[in-house]
This record gives structure tokens, sequence and C-alpha cells, in this order.
């Protein structure tokens, strides 16, 4: 298939698109580079620079190269931000997708692929999350995911529009060969933070909060690997063939880390020590999340292939030694 990927030069995106030439499609990218990296990408792998909202150049990406299904991933991820400024996350992570979709139905495409996040349940009332419990976001970058949700599922029953949301829970890990990894600036996630602190690169890492009610104090979350994430996209592709229809799947392992464990984990692999700090809580973490993810396994024969979450530390301990500063551009 012809594949556009938007957003196809970040971190969960250009995995994606990795997996996507491996598996035999044609993937095409759109990234404005604001957040993305071009050395993410093959050479071979054509490119366009520009915007999702931008109605002209998208649409002549899809006529010229043929597109037949569009993967979404160049939202905003930041909660704390969302939460300063939900203006940016509006614009982009909601009013984005409108033009996004408007545009893809305006030239014929009806297939997409969409990424949604655990961050849409808020405080979960029951653990594991299966996918069809209540939704109640606490911040406005969760909010915006749901509001897109509801969007697609409008969209399924008004036009037609095939699309699948994905419920990711902590994407984490790097390309198995270490060429890709996560490169965010400023970096906010768990594993990067504590290998940087591993490395001397950053300050100590601060663990937010050591009270909640948890085995040992720090919060619980589902690690689940970038590739693994990428599988299941590709995955559901075979499933978007009706007329009209939202699946939506929540991806993780099942397994709960806690924050300890996971520094636990950075130090086994790398052999070095983790300085750490207890802070304070960070606002808006849940206790605990993880995922059941049998629907994805059952419809979708979805396998998780980094069932451990040190396997999945190891992937990102290589990239990052290797690449200490990121991706050169
Ligand atoms: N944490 C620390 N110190 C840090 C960074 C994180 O203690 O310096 C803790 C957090 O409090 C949390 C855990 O490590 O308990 C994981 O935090 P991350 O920031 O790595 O990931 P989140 O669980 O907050 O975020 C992920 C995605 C978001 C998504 C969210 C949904 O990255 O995009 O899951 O809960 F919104």
């Amino acid at each position: 298939m012809n594949v556009l990927v938007i957003g196809g030069a970040g971190y969960i995106g250009s995995h994606c698109v990795r997996q996507l030439i491996e598996a035999g499609h044609n993937p095409v990218v759109l990234d404005n580079l604001v957040y993305g990296h071009k050395g993410a990408l093959l050479p071979s792998v054509k490119f366009y620079c520009g915007n999702l909202d931008d109605p002209v150049l998208v649409g002549k990406i899809l006529d010229d190269e043929k597109i037949d299904l569009v993967m979404h991933f160049a939202a905003y991820i930041n909660v704390g931000e969302s939460v300063r400024d939900p203006i940016k996350y509006y614009r982009n992570n909601v009013c984005g997708v409108v033009s996004l979709v408007e545009t893809m139905l305006n030239h014929g495409v009806k297939k997409f692929v969409f990424s949604s996040t655990c961050a849409t349940f808020g405080i979960p009332a029951k653990l594991p999350l299966v996918e069809d419990m209540p939704q109640h976001p606490i911040n406005p970058y969760g909010q915006t995911k749901l509001d897109v949700e509801n969007f697609l599922k409008n969209c399924a029953r008004a036009y037609g529009l095939n699309s699948v949301a994905f419920r990711y829970f902590n994407a984490s890990g790097a390309a198995e060969d270490g060429s890709i990894g996560e490169d965010h600036k400023p970096e906010t996630h768990l594993i990067p933070l504590a290998i940087f602190a591993a490395m001397g690169k950053g300050p100590s890492l601060k663990i937010f909060g050591e009270d909640y009610k948890t085995p040992d104090g720090t919060c619980l979350r589902d690690y689940v690997h970038v590739d693994d994430l990428s599988r299941a996209h590709i995955a559901a592709f075979d499933k978007l063939n009706g007329d009209g229809m939202f699946l939506h799947y929540n991806l993780g392992t099942g397994t709960p880390n806690s924050v300890l464990e996971i520094i636990k984990g950075v130090e086994d692999v790398s052999g070095l020590k983790v300085p750490y700090e207890i802070a304070p809580r960070r606002p808006g973490d849940p206790d605990a999340l993880f995922a059941d993810s049998t629907k994805a396994k059952t419809e979708l024969a979805w396998k998780i292939k980094y069932t451990n979450v040190r396997d999945i530390i190891a992937t990102a301990w290589k990239w990052h030694k290797n690449n200490p500063e990121g991706f050169k551009d």
C-alpha cells in the first residue's frame, strides 16, 4: 500500500516507517520538522516538509503519490504544556486532524490510522484498562485525543471513513540495530532521562513522588516497545475495508513497572549508577496505568516481542550510548 505517514520523522512515526518498508509497503513522509528529525529517515524515503493542515500540499501528496491510507503521528504530546497552552494543543491535535480528514475525503482517501493515548482514560476506576472503560481525561492533551476519537466515530457514520485509534501506553525503546531512537527536545520521558542521568549527561533524575499507592511508592506504568506498537498499526490495515468504521485498541504489554524498577533496569543494562533524588509529585500522574491488550491480540493477531522491560531498556541504551546528542540535524 502507498501510505502517507504524517509525523514520520518523529519518534514513533520513524519506527513505523521502517516497519512499513520491512512489511513491503511504500511509505511517504510529511513532517514539518518542528519536532521531527530528517536523520530519522532513510535517504530512500520520499519526504515532504509541511503541515498536516495545509490542504493544498496534503491534497497534492495524496494525488501525486496515489495514497491509499494515512497514518498520523504529528500530535503534540507534552501534558504539562497542554495545561499551560491549550490553544496550541487544540489547534494542532484537533483542528489539524479535522483539516486533514476533510482533505483526505476531498481526495477520495478513506483509510486513517490515528495515534491515541491511555491519557484519554484519566484516573482509571479499574485496572488493567480495557477498551470500553469510561474515558475521562484529566488534562487538555488527553482531551484533544479523545475529541479526535469521537470525531472519527462521527466521520465513519457521515462520510464512510474507516479509521483505527491506538491508545498507546508508555512508548519506549529504540530500533534493535540502534540506528534510530527517541530524541525529544526537551526530553520529559522517564527512560531517556534515567539513561542521561546515568551517562552524566543531565542532572540527577527526579522521581516525581514516592507516596503513591503502589508496592514501592512510585508510579506504575506499562512500557511498550515502539516497534511492537508499529507492528500493531500495520496489522490493522486489512481491517479498514468497510464502509465507515471506527476501531480502537489499547496497546501495552499489560505488565506494570515502577519508576524505581526502571531505574534498576537502566543500572543493570548500562552497568552505571543512576543518580536520583525524590521530588514532589508531578500534577496529573495517576498511581498506576496498564493495559489489557487482549482485543489487539485477538483481532489483529498482535504479538508482543518485547515482553520484558529490561529488553526495551537495552534497545534505548544502545541508541543513546551511540548517539548521546540524538540525531545530528
Ligand atoms: N517520571 C519521573 N521523573 C521524570 C520523568 C518521569 O519520576 O523525570 C515518572 C512519571 O511521574 C511517571 C513515569 O515516570 O510516573 C513515566 O513518566 P513519562 O513522562 O515517561 O510518561 P507518562 O506516563 O507521563 O506519559 C506517557 C506518554 C504521554 C501520555 C501519558 C499517558 O509519554 O504522552 O503516558 O499517561 F500522555
